[in-house]
């Protein structure tokens, strides 16, 4: 039988290959510093495709929109694709593959050495997304990709600490990751047993309501209306 596209799975590759290829555009399109401006773009894409992939579940969960765990794996890899390619523009253009000076931003510059941390899980988390890895690592498998939830924060971390200003006494450029970091938190919340169970009472007690008065409907309504 003939499989039917998976339209939304199909827009998640469009929308990512066209933002890699206006990525590539914008580097060799910016007068200015193509290196800068490409390292805080792909970073920005890269988190912006790791908390669409934390939406998903909560989107299943809450909405009943079946289709969005469809989606997840394709969204948590495209984050790693431009995780990778942040990290390449970073290491290989900015810093040139020089060992001795990588080591020294990495452990001069704290916020490095958590996008670092964020990039091995996610590099984790991707390469054993297969199913081949599924069946290896059985129950393991789910609780390694646990650590999903630990890559989020990391990145939003990262961030907050790359931005010019200061989170903790509100100054600065904080408002973005700010933002971010609250869609994590309420997308982490929203994983919580007693949060998924109320949400799914809500939906069942809305659809009933719903769908009441179809159910009733065989009823013929007698009067000069009819
Ligand atoms: C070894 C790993 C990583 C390195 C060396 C690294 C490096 C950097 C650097 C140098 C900046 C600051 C750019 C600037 O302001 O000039 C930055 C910003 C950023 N990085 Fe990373 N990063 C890493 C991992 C990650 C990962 C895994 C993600 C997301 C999944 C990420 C997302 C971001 C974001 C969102 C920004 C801020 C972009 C903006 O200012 O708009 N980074 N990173």
């Amino acid at each position: 039988m003939k499989r039917k596209p998976n339209w939304l799975r199909l827009t998640v590759h469009a929308l990512a290959w066209g933002l890699l290829v206006w990525l590539v555009w914008s580097f060799i399109n910016d007068p200015i510093n193509p290196i800068q401006a490409t390292t805080k773009r792909s970073g920005y894409i890269a988190l912006v495709f790791l908390v669409l992939s934390l939406a998903a579940t909560p989107t299943n969960t809450l909405f009943g929109f079946r289709q969005a765990i469809t989606v997840r794996r394709t969204l948590g890899l495209f984050a790693f694709m431009f995780a990778g390619v942040h990290f390449l523009i970073f290491s290989v253009l900015d810093y040139g593959l020089d060992w001795s000076l990588l080591r020294g931003a990495i452990f001069e510059k704290p916020f490095v050495l958590v996008g670092l941390t964020a990039l091995t899980i996610l590099l984790t988390l991707a390469v054993t997304s297969f199913k081949w890895w599924m069946k290896r690592l059985g129950k393991n498998w789910k609780r390694l990709h646990r650590l999903v939830y630990l890559a989020a924060p990391l990145v939003v971390v990262h961030y907050s600490w790359s931005v010019k200003g200061d989170v903790l006494r509100l100054q600065g450029d904080i408002l973005q990751p700010l933002a971010f970091g609250l869609a994590v938190a309420l997308l982490l919340i929203a994983r919580l047993p007693p949060v998924r169970r109320t949400a799914t009472h809500l939906r069942s007690r809305l659809t009933q309501r719903l769908s009441g008065p179809v159910a009733e409907s065989p009823q013929p309504v007698e009067g000069p209306n009819r």
